[in-house]
C-alpha cells in the first residue's frame, strides 16, 4: 500500500504557518508577554457571563426529547423570528454561520462555479468556498468618506459562472454597512445575495437595514456566536427572502440539505428563547466594550498625525492607516518582536495595498490601551 494518503485537492492541507503565527507561538512557548489586540473570542475577553442563568436554561432544556426537524424546532424558528422581526417560515436554524454558508453554497453552486464578495473581507470565506469546490471572486470596496460598494466594480467582477454575491454587514474588518441604496445596487444584478449580518447588533451609528427583498433571493445570516456572545453554543440562522415561489423552492431544498446533517443540538434549540433573552445582557457588555475601545483608539490616534483611524460603522474591528515605511507584515512582526503587541496586518483581510493594521475592539480595555500606546509610540519614533 502507498504510504502517502491521497487527500483531495480542495484545500492546502499542510499550508505553512505565516511568519506572525510562528513568532506568536515562539513567544507563547517562551512565556514572553503578548498584548493580544486580535482577540475575537468573546468568551476570552474578560466579559462577565451570567453563567448561572445560562446553566439553568440548559438544564431545563436537557429534558427535551430528540425531535429531529431539519429546518430547526418550530419554537427555535419562532424565537429567531421574534428576535429579528421575521416570519418563522422564513427561518432555517443551523449550527453556525459557517454551516449556513456551506448549506447555501451547496444550494446555489456546482463545483467550478463562483461566488462574488467584497474585499477587504472575512478571511474564512476563501476556505469555505474552496471546501465546496467553488471559486471566490471579489470586487473592491472603495474608501471615500466611508467604504462604499460601487456598481461598476461589482459588474466588472461578475463572471458567467458567478452564482451569488456575498456581503458582510457590518463588514469584518472594515466595519462598513451595506446601505439600503447598496442593497438595491446588488439586487440589480439579479443574483442571490447572501448577507452575513452577524455583527449587525454592534452598530456605532444608525444601522443599515437587514436584507430581505421580494425581487431577488436573499439570505441574511445571524447567530448566537456574535449577537449573544455565545460562539460555543453553536446555533446560527438563515432568514430567507425573495419572490414567494422561489422562497418555497429554496426552503424545500434547504430542508433536504439540512436533513442530511441534523447538526443543531436539541437542547440549545430548546433553550433558544431563554438564550436570546440572556444573550441580550452579554451583547450589552460587548457593546460597551467595543464602544469604550473605539473611543480610546480615536483619542490615541488624534495625537499621532502619521496614523489614521478609518471610519467604523459597526462590528468588532477597527482599521488603522499606518505609514508605508515597511510592509504591513514586517510592521506587525516588529510590533510583536519589539513590543509584544499582536495585531493583524491588512493583507490577512485582502486589503489591496499596504498601510493597514486591524485591531479587535473586543480586547480587554487595559490591554487595548497599552497595546495601542505602544503602536503609536513605535510609529511616532519611526516617522520623526
Ligand atoms: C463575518 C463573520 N461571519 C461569521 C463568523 C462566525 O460565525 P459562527 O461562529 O456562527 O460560524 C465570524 C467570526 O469571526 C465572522 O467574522
Amino acid at each position: 500500500m502507498n504510504d502517502r494518503t491521497e487527500l483531495s485537492r480542495r484545500a492546502q492541507w499542510n499550508a505553512p504557518a505565516n511568519r506572525l503565527s510562528i513568532v506568536r507561538e515562539e513567544r507563547r512557548q517562551s512565556g514572553a508577554r503578548i498584548l493580544d489586540l486580535t482577540e475575537s473570542n468573546p468568551t476570552r475577553a474578560s466579559i462577565t457571563y451570567p453563567l448561572d442563568a445560562l446553566s439553568e436554561a440548559m438544564e431545563r432544556a436537557a429534558r427535551a426529547p430528540y425531535d429531529p426537524e431539519p429546518l430547526g424546532l418550530r419554537s427555535a424558528r419562532e424565537a429567531v423570528a421574534g428576535e429579528i422581526g421575521a416570519n418563522a417560515e422564513d427561518i432555517v436554524i443551523t449550527a453556525s454561520t459557517s454551516e449556513a454558508y456551506s448549506f447555501l453554497f451547496k444550494l446555489l453552486t456546482d463545483p467550478g462555479d463562483a461566488i462574488l464578495t467584497a474585499t477587504p473581507s472575512y478571511p474564512l470565506l476563501e476556505h469555505l468556498a474552496a471546501l465546496e469546490l467553488i471559486a471566490l471572486r471579489s470586487f473592491p470596496l472603495e474608501l471615500h468618506r466611508r467604504w462604499e460598494i460601487e456598481s461598476h466594480r461589482v459588474r466588472e467582477a461578475i463572471a458567467p459562472r458567478t452564482r451569488a454575491i456575498v456581503v458582510v454587514s457590518p463588514n469584518n474588518p472594515t466595519g462598513s454597512f451595506v446601505t439600503a441604496a447598496e442593497q438595491d445596487v446588488l439586487a440589480s444584478f439579479d443574483l442571490p445575495i447572501i448577507a452575513d449580518e452577524v455583527f449587525r447588533p454592534y452598530a456605532f451609528e444608525d444601522g443599515a437595514p437587514s436584507i430581505a427583498r421580494d425581487d431577488v433571493l436573499t439570505f441574511a445570516l445571524g447567530g448566537l456566536s456574535k449577537s449573544a456572545g455565545l460562539p460555543h453554543y453553536k446555533l446560527g440562522w438563515i432568514r430567507v427572502g425573495g419572490p414567494a415561489h422561489a422562497k418555497r423552492e429554496v426552503m424545500a431544498a434547504l430542508e433536504l440539505i439540512a436533513d442530511n446533517f441534523l447538526s443543531v443540538a436539541t437542547p440549545v434549540q430548546q433553550a433558544l428563547p431563554e438564550l436570546l433573552r440572556i444573550g441580550a445582557t452579554i451583547r450589552e457588555s460587548l457593546r460597551t466594550r467595543t464602544r469604550e475601545n473605539l473611543d480610546a483608539l480615536t483619542r490615541a490616534v488624534e495625537l499621532v498625525p502619521a496614523v489614521g483611524l478609518l471610519p467604523v460603522e459597526g462590528g468588532w474591528t477597527a482599521v488603522l492607516r499606518v505609514p508605508r515605511i515597511e510592509s504591513d507584515e514586517d510592521l506587525a512582526l516588529r510590533l510583536l518582536n519589539e513590543h509584544g503587541v499582536l495585531v493583524h496586518p491588512g493583507y490577512f483581510f485582502d486589503f489591496d495595498r499596504e498601510g493597514y493594521l486591524v485591531l479587535s475592539l473586543l480586547t480587554r480595555p487595559d490591554v487595548f490601551a497599552e497595546g495601542v500606546a505602544k503602536i503609536m509610540e513605535s510609529i511616532r519614533t519611526q516617522t520623526c
